[in-house]
């Protein structure tokens, strides 16, 4: 697979940060080619210009509706020679036509392990809800909000006296952990999708049976 990144943003860029520092040193082989954030003031932007990389903010509200900002998304990702969309805390929902345009090559971070509390203020619903352990994911991208087959899960165990802030700051460490882990998982590829599953290892057909097994 062409290991063309593209990061989107909206916001502080701490996971960006982690992919910037995993590519240096090269912990991860990869390119970023752009980064793009939906507001000019992402402080994102200035972790990336630091990088030497390219950035770009497509302001949502210059577009008439999401189709159009999706397509014009899709285009300056595509010219820079993107192959993997990776999202990082950008809060849009992208639409059908971008999801399908790049399909199976758009990842996003969670700070839950879903699919419990997807959507915004994951932190704060877990300790809403109670939970001994929370975590955070790595998924492929597809049209539903935070769904999409699981690359990787860490678990955060939720400790009595946590706060929201405290919590989050140590989801945040296993998502910078885990995050240029799941994009080196899916660039070396031997990957499938059954069903709703992300499963890796290459199916060879079981001779005995016919029927295509999985090795390890
Ligand atoms: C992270 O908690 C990520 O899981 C969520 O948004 C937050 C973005 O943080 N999708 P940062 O901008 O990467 O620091």
């Amino acid at each position: 697979m062409n290991r063309t990144l593209g990061v989107l943003i909206s916001g502080r860029g701490s996971n960006l940060q982690a992919i910037i520092d995993a590519v240096e040193q090269r912990r991860l082989d990869a390119t970023i080619a752009l980064v793009v954030s939906n507001r000019a003031d992402a402080a994102g932007l200035q972790r990336a210009r630091s990088a030497g990389i390219e950035t770009l903010v497509l302001d949502h509200r210059g577009f008439g509706s999401r189709d159009d900002y999706d397509r014009a998304l899709g285009a300056a990702l595509r010219e820079r020679g993107v192959t993997l969309v990776c999202l990082a805390g950008f809060m849009r929902l992208l639409g059908p036509a971008f999801v399908e345009a790049f399909p199976n090559a758009i990842l996003n971070i969670h700070p839950s392990l879903l699919p419990s509390f997807p959507g915004l203020h994951a932190q704060r619903q877990a300790l809403l809800h109670g939970v001994r352990v929370t975590g955070a994911t790595v998924h492929l991208v597809d049209t539903g909000l935070d769904q999409g087959p699981i690359i990787l899960q860490a678990a955060v165990p939720v400790l009595d006296d946590d706060d929201e802030e405290r919590l989050a700051e140590r989801v945040l460490v296993e998502e910078h952990r885990l995050y240029p882990e799941a994009i080196r998982i899916v660039l070396d590829g031997g990957w499938r999708i059954e069903g709703r599953r992300f499963v890796r290892g290459a199916a060879v057909p079981d001779r005995a049976s016919g029927h295509a097994a999985v090795r390890a």
